[in-house]
């Protein structure tokens, strides 16, 4: 009798033990019937064809240069080619000319839209309204499958409290709780139904506490202790989880020491081990390859088996996997039932994306869907509710009937490349509707444009030209800000004056004496406390994408009305870094003390305030988190709570009466801020538990609840475990993170 190979015999065994060993419940939706298409299929594939699953590639150029090791089954997925045909053309190769004929995942960055771009993530967040967003994420979606895209690097979960940090334009801002209701709106709105061909997978990243870069500088070391990670940067990421993100990406930091993509504790640990995650990891791009250079590892030998041991599935742009796997498995350093495990992840993914039965895209259908006019009106109501009003004198909404000479100046009126933001990889700068063409559709031979600068960092030492147009003017309407390269990857900012002589261009139109009325785009909380006595309003605008400048218009002119809130701190200078609402009391927390300017000048040798704070700028932000006016106002009365004690297992529900004092309909955010008074480690003076939007008309007055589960205050304390710890607590209710009045309650 012919011996039974060993490998057949072994792969038998793996089919069997795969299919008795009793699988947690999944997090990515598999089913019985997914995980026996995966071991079958891993059960013919050879050791070479799986470690090809587990490398992706970018795939710029000709198709014809990757075609062999796509017939050999060297790549798992491509990333960075979004023209249907050649997506076609790859996954042909894959699928009709390669053994085993698995489908590729193509991957790409629609951070914030595809082709129709919506405001960046920062400015999504500062919509506070979970719904759109995952609307708008669908849309991408919708969009990205049209052109072969089924693996979205989205949405970034970075928690980001210094805006020197470029990448902060590309997350949800300061706040866990904001992040996550954002994570798993932008999960939804992607994943949708699976089964769905317009649904891609998402990328939870960067995994994790990227944002908390030592410096506010791209690429730092971070040192968050565990603690701070699983009460503030990791919550996100396990909502997302437990919302389905199928994929997550590993983060380029060494944090504490170890850089993430060989961080056995938080991917073995935490992700796979404590939330149960059975989706895909991939690395960041050659984020293993870099591990040489953090100093983790010797060469891509090294860093390749780190990789592994830290049970990353899948690396972008190494290639440590497929140079070195196989002969780190014949060796003994790497098991092949780990890689099996990988190849695992993946094929779970390509299954359940149905990219077996579907691998092709309509090249046809999928163009008529891109910019259609319901995808538009997606993004400009985006747009709306996500610039926030952070100053009117009164000038604001302006007579559309009183309009007869409108000013339109500044760097940023005209962008239409630099209004759609970081990260905008298709967008397309001729979709983008501009600020001054809405106005000038708008008010046809009523706007004058004179640009003042052509772009942020230009200075000038005279603005004649403009002041001239301004004095002819009626109402001066300038754009500042900066443009899109100055936010996003790698672009990290010392100096966050708006740059360049913007601020001497609003000076000199201040001075003209007309209404001017600022408009700041930009990709991060800039400092721009010295400007805004040199504007009668402001309103800014976190990079708002294809649809910004109609947007931009309706809000100006009162078809909107402006409802976005600062999903960051505002700071009055940059060397106030880093500065955010859910700060710890400290033991010297600022009261006000005696700044700069109060100090007497025989002040000799004593103290000035004891407190926390710096002498020339104090501790208290220029704007805080949660801050936005609207063109009404609303006051918040009646607040009280059901009980003064609460088990820990309760329901603590508030009820408040919210009123619309004003003479317009305004949507408010309502937000609802707990503070642990007493812990077994310090605890911050406010977190957010709630918000939601609420409509009202002028002198409307409405009875609202809100009730939030004890369990939503629990935290990890001393003893590492996550749990309520009873006490003291208040709670606030309030239209931003600085205001409204705490009532107590207590936890037995
Ligand atoms: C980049 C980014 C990551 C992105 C990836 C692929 O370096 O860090 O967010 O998804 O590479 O473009």
């Amino acid at each position: 009798m012919k011996p039974i190979p060993i490998l057949f015999l072994a792969s038998l065994l793996a089919v069997s033990v795969s299919c008795t060993t009793e699988r947690k419940p999944s997090t990515v939706g598999t089913t019985s019937e997914v995980e026996r298409r995966v071991d079958q299929l891993l059960s013919r594939m050879t050791l070479a064809e799986k470690i090809g699953q587990m490398n992706q590639v970018s795939a710029g150029g000709e198709v014809a240069n990757y075609a062999d090791a796509l017939r050999k089954g060297q790549v798992g997925s491509i990333l960075n080619e979004v023209d249907p045909v050649k997506v076609n053309e790859f996954q042909r190769i894959s699928v009709e000319e390669s053994r085993l004929g698995i489908p590729l995942l193509v991957a790409r960055d629609v951070i914030h839209g595809f082709h129709t771009i919506f405001p960046i993530p920062l400015g999504l967040a500062s919509t506070f309204d979970p719904e759109l967003v995952e609307a708008g994420a669908r849309v991408a979606s919708v969009e990205a499958t049209g052109q072969g895209v089924r693996w979205t690097f989205s949405p970034m979960l970075d928690i980001a409290r210094d805006p020197r940090w470029g990448r902060m334009a590309e997350g949800s801002g300061e706040d866990t709780y904001l992040d996550t209701r954002m994570a798993e709106a932008m999960v939804r709105g992607y994943q949708g139904d699976l089964s769905d061909a317009t649904s891609i997978a998402a990328c939870i990243k960067h995994f994790a506490g990227y944002g908390a870069a030592e410096g506010g500088r791209d690429y730092n070391s971070t040192f968050l202790t565990e603690r701070q990670l699983r009460n503030v940067y990791l919550p996100p990421f396990e909502a997302a989880v437990k919302a389905g993100a199928m994929t997550l990406m590993t983060s380029f930091n060494d944090n504490d020491g170890v850089p993430s993509t060989g961080n056995a504790f938080l991917v073995k640990d935490v992700l796979r081990g404590e939330w149960g995650f059975d989706g895909l990891v991939v690395t960041d791009w050659n984020s293993m390859g870099e591990m040489i250079s953090h100093g983790f590892g010797e060469d891509r030998k090294d860093v390749a088996r780190k990789a592994m041991e830290a049970g990353v599935d899948m690396d972008m742009m190494t290639y440590g996997y497929l140079s070195h796997l196989e002969e780190l498995v014949r060796s003994g350093a790497v098991r092949e039932s780990d890689i099996d495990q990988a190849v695992r992840n993946i094929l779970r993914v390509k299954i359940l994306l149905g990219l077996f039965e579907n691998p092709y895209v309509d090249v046809e259908a999928g163009q008529a869907v891109q910019y259609a006019p319901d995808h538009l009106a997606a993004a400009q109501k985006t747009a709306e509710e996500s610039a926030i009003l952070l100053k009117n004198d009164g000038v604001l909404p302006l007579d559309p009937a009183a309009v007869r000479n409108i000013l339109v100046t500044g760097p940023l009126a005209d962008a239409p490349h630099d209004q759609l933001g970081t990260w905008a990889f298709d967008g397309e700068a001729g979709h983008t509707v501009t600020p001054l063409r809405a106005l000038q559709e708008r008010f046809p031979g009523k706007v004058t444009y004179v640009p003042g600068l052509a772009y942020s960092r230009e200075r000038r030492d005279r603005f004649d030209d403009v002041v001239a147009a301004a004095r002819r003017s009626d109402v001066i309407l300038v754009f500042l800000g900066e443009e899109a390269i100055l936010s996003g990857e790698a672009h990290s900012l010392a100096d966050l004056n708006l740059k360049g002589s913007q601020s001497e261009l609003l000076a000199a139109l201040k001075a003209t004496g007309k209404p001017v009325v600022a408009t700041v785009m930009a990709g991060r909380p800039l400092t721009i406390e010295r400007d805004l006595p040199n504007c009668a309003a402001m309103l800014y605008a976190f990079h708002p994408g294809t649809m910004g400048g109609p947007a931009l218009a309706n809000l100006l002119l009162g078809d909107a009305v402006p409802s976005g809130k600062t999903p960051v701190t505002f700071l009055r200078t940059v060397g106030q870094a880093p500065l955010y609402y859910s700060h710890n009391m400290t033991g010297r927390p600022y009261n006000g003390e005696t700044l700069l300017d109060d100090i007497p000048l025989e002040a000799g040798q004593t103290s000035l305030g004891n407190t926390s704070y710096y002498l020339d700028y104090g501790a208290y932000p220029l704007f805080p988190f949660g801050y936005g006016l609207s063109y009404t106002t609303f006051a918040y009365s009646d607040i009280a709570l059901d009980r003064e004690t609460y088990a820990t297992d309760g329901t603590v529900t508030v009820s408040f009466t919210l009123s619309n004092t004003g003479t317009r309909a305004g949507t408010e955010v309502v937000q609802v801020y707990v503070r642990d008074l007493v812990g077994s480690i310090t605890r911050p003076v406010k977190e957010l538990k709630h918000f939601e939007r609420v409509t009202l008309a002028p002198g409307e007055n409405r009875a609202l609840k809100v009730s939030i589960p004890v369990q939503e205050l629990a935290f990890v304390g001393l003893d590492g475990v996550k749990k309520v710890e009873p006490g003291e607590f208040q709670l606030w209710v309030a239209g931003d993170s600085a205001s409204g009045t705490g009532v107590a309650f207590n936890v037995k």
